[in-house]
Parts: structure tokens; sequence; C-alpha cells
């Protein structure tokens, strides 16, 4: 490995760059690029499906003239490329086209969270084989440097704990919400401005985000989590009540991502949760990221900043780019699998909509009795009809899986007249048990 970065750092001729892709993040890398003239760093190639109409585009058109222009993606493999940068996205097909280009000695970047939280291990297998690297910066929170910040100023500490919000369209959806605005008018807007997919399930379900806080996870806790086993929250079921709610509890909803290492356990979930209006990730708005980690010897460290967009993305690719060009090392410790609970000792607030009969308060209250969950308080805001009564009860720290037991049970009654919502309430002294 040593060898083939001092070759590509020491090399007279610059270091031969493709681009595999050009969208938002592609096209806007080719613009750094050609604005800021790196020494040392060439593009050469760029492979994109349907060529001649990226070609054609504003962004194409500011590309050197010396640059191949292709959609064969052998053109790239066979190619004296140095590094290959990835910006497609996706599982299929490009992984296979990872593999070979690491193979035949070729360095990648990607931004791609998808391929590295499911295929980073094994991909970082094959780099090492073929003494390549491959570097994923921006695979979480785009431009927030937080996986370059963690591997070359955490790696020293035991982190035991993250946690942040690392899906610029939720936090847009709800910090949106917290000033006023209906989830369906907010989604609306946001699918309106390109924040959000005409499908937006794998934003406000949680599967992007958990794909980020696997990465997260692999590389601040050495421990290698599978996604599909990570608890997720859609945070389609918030509505504009709860922030009322959550105000009168001095906190606001965020969706969180947060994991912690319990021995050989990970506790981890990604979810709607009550965030104190003095956390830190109460404070980002729009589609601000956020990443709080915390450490055994240097306790909390924060970061935060533009996490989407072209060109914020663009610099943190460019910026992995110009370490592989340079030969720069990157930490790398040992990673053990984990198994993964979605378990987390908290108190919860959970709210329901009741058809109001007398007795409900006592029999919400002995369905949690009856799981060993206490309650802390009961809200209950006037003005609504009783026929269709919105009230709050939070609890005491128990259990997540303790109190969604009570929860399943109470979801059954028949004054109950929407799926009850249960949340977690984020606290800084919450442990897992
Ligand atoms: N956008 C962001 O803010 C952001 C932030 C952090 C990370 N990322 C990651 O960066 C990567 C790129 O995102 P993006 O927003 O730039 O996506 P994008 O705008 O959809 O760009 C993807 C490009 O790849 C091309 N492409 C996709 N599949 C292909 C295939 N099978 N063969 C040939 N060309 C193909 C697309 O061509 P068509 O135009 O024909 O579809 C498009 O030009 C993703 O992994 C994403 O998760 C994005």
């Amino acid at each position: 490995m040593k060898k083939k970065q001092k070759k590509m750092a020491a090399a007279d001729s610059a270091v031969k760059v493709a681009l595999l892709g050009f969208g938002t993040v592609g096209s806007a890398v080719a613009r750094v690029l050609a604005a800021s003239k790196f020494p040392g760093v060439e593009l050469t190639h760029i492979f994109n499906r349907n060529v001649a109409r990226k070609r054609e585009s504003e962004a194409g058109k500011a590309v050197p003239a010396s640059v191949v222009w292709t959609e064969d993606i052998e053109v790239v493999l066979r190619s004296k490329v140095d590094v290959v940068v990835e910006l497609m996205g996706g599982l299929n097909p490009v992984e296979g086209w990872i593999r070979k280009a690491l193979a035949s000695g070729k360095s990648v970047v990607t931004a791609n969270k998808q391929l590295i939280a499911y295929r980073g291990a094994s991909l970082a297998k094959v780099a090492e084989k073929h003494g390549v690297q491959l570097v994923h910066g921006a695979a979480v929170a785009g431009g927030v440097p937080v996986i370059p910040g963690m591997l070359q100023g955490l790696s020293g500490d035991q982190v035991t704990r993250l946690s942040g919000i690392v899906n610029g369209t939720c936090n847009y959806i709800l910090s949106r919400m917290e000033a006023g605005a209906d989830y369906a008018t907010v989604l609306a807007d946001a699918q309106q401005l390109g924040y959000a997919e005409a499908d937006p399930s794998a934003d406000v379900d949680g599967y992007d985000a958990r794909a980020k806080l696997c990465i997260l996870s692999r590389i601040a806790m050495h421990a290698e989590l599978d996604p599909d086993a990570v608890s997720t929250q859609t945070i389609s079921a918030v509505e504009a009540i709860d922030f009322s709610y959550a105000k009168e509890l001095n906190s606001t909803i965020r969706q969180v991502s947060r994991a912690e290492l319990n021995g050989r356990l990970v506790h981890a979930r990604v979810a709607p949760m009550l965030v104190p209006l003095t956390s830190p990730m109460a404070w980002s708005h729009g589609t601000q990221n956020m990443v709080v980690v915390s450490g055994r010897f240097g306790g909390d460290v924060v970061f935060s900043g533009h996490g989407a967009g072209g060109e914020p993305t663009a610099v943190a690719v460019v910026s992995d780019l110009l370490a592989v060009a340079q030969g720069c090392g990157v930490v790398k410790l040992p990673v053990r699998r984990r198994e993964v609970t979605g378990d987390f000792f908290a108190p919860h607030y959970l709210r329901f909509v009741v058809d109001d009969k007398p007795g409900i308060v006592h029999a919400i209250s002995g369905a949690l009795s009856k799981v060993g969950a206490n309650i802390d308080s009961l809200l209950q805001r006037p003005g609504y009809p009783k026929h269709k009564l919105p009230f709050v009860v939070t609890t005491e720290p128990c259990l997540t899986s303790t109190i969604e037991k009570a929860m399943a049970s109470i979801a059954k009654m028949d004054c109950m007249l929407e799926r009850p919502l249960c949340l977690q309430i984020l606290v800084p002294e919450d442990k897992p048990e």
C-alpha cells in the first residue's frame, strides 16, 4: 500500500481521475476541479449513461476539452486512471464496477452511503489486498467533515456514543413543522425544492439515516452493524400538536440517529425523538446536519454544517481526492461485527387521540403499570372536542421495548381513534441498561 501511495504522490505526471456519474454532485466536482485547478490532479474521464445530454449541459460545457466522455464503463476500467470518483449512487451496478476498479489498482473516492453501509467492510478488504485506497468522507453529512474529522481527530479516543441529525430532508420537514406548518404541506414543498424524492420513504422512514448511522458507528466505535437490523421509526406520524406538547416540555422534535456501545452490544435507533431545547440538535434547522460524538477521554465533540447539496458535497469529495492523490494515509483500526438492539433506557412521550369516556386515563395507566412503566406527567391542552381529544403522557425512564408492549395493548382500546405515538425523550444522562 505504502509503495503505491508514494508512487502516486511522487509521480511527475498528474494523478489521473475519472468521474463516474455527472449528476448533482458529479457535475459540482467537475466545476470545483475546473475552478480551483489543483496541482497534480487531472480529470481525464467522465462516465455516465446517455452522455451527450450531460456534455451539452451548462456544467458539461465547463469541462476541459481534453476529458474523455464515455458511456462504456470498460473505457474507464481499462484506462490508466489512478483514482475513480464514484458519484452515481446505489448498490447495483456500482458495487461490481468499484470492485473491478480496486482490483485493477485504482483508488476509489465515493459519496455513496448505501454502498459503504452495506459493502464498506468487504470493499475495504479488496482495496487493502490491491494496495489502493477506498475513501468515503462525503458519504455522511455531505459537506460536514464528520468522517475525516473522526478518523484523523478522534481515533485516539474511545467513542462510546454518537447521536445526530444526518438526514437533511427530515430536518427540513420537522423544523418547518416546529414553526407551525403541517406535514403534508412541508413534504410537498420539500419535493418541489428537490430536498425530497417523489417517493420520500428512504428519508422519512429513516432508511437513509440508518445507513449513515452504520457508517458512523464503524468509524467512531469500530462496530460493524447490519443496517437492516437497526430500528427505524417514521417521522410521518408526527403531527403539529406534538410540537405544541414538546414545547410545553421545553423540547422540540427531530429525527435523531443514535448509537451507543454497551459491551458487545450496540444500542442503535433512527426515530423522531423529543430533543431538549438546550441541546445543539434542537438548534439545527432546515437541511443542516449535526453529529455529536462522545468519547471516554475527550468528552463531546460537535460537527455541524450543510449536510447536502452539490457544492458542499463536492468539497468533501475533492478533499478526499486530494488526500488520495497526495498519498495521505487514513487511520485504520480493527472493526468488529456487533449485535444491535433498538432498546434504550429513556423517558418516553406518548400521545393519544381518544373519544373521551370516563376511565380512559385509568386504563392507560393500568396498561403501563402492568409492564412496570411509571407515568411522570399528563398533559392535556384545552379547546379540543371530547369526541376527538388529544392528550399526552410522559413516562419515567424505562426500556423502549417495555413501553412498546404496553402501547400494543393500549392501541387496541375501543376509545383510541388513531394509532398512539411513542417517542423517546432524549436526555443527556439516559443510559442503555
Ligand atoms: N446530492 C447530495 O447532496 C449528496 C450528498 C451526499 C452524498 N450524496 C451521494 O452522492 C451520490 C450521487 O448523488 P447525486 O445527488 O449527485 O445523484 P444524481 O444527481 O442522481 O446523479 C447520479 C448520476 O449518475 C448517473 N447514473 C446513475 N446510475 C447510472 C448507471 N447505472 N449508469 C450510468 N450512469 C448512471 C445519473 O445519470 P442520469 O442523469 O441518467 O440519471 C446521474 O448523472 C449518491 O451516492 C448520493 O447518495 C449526494
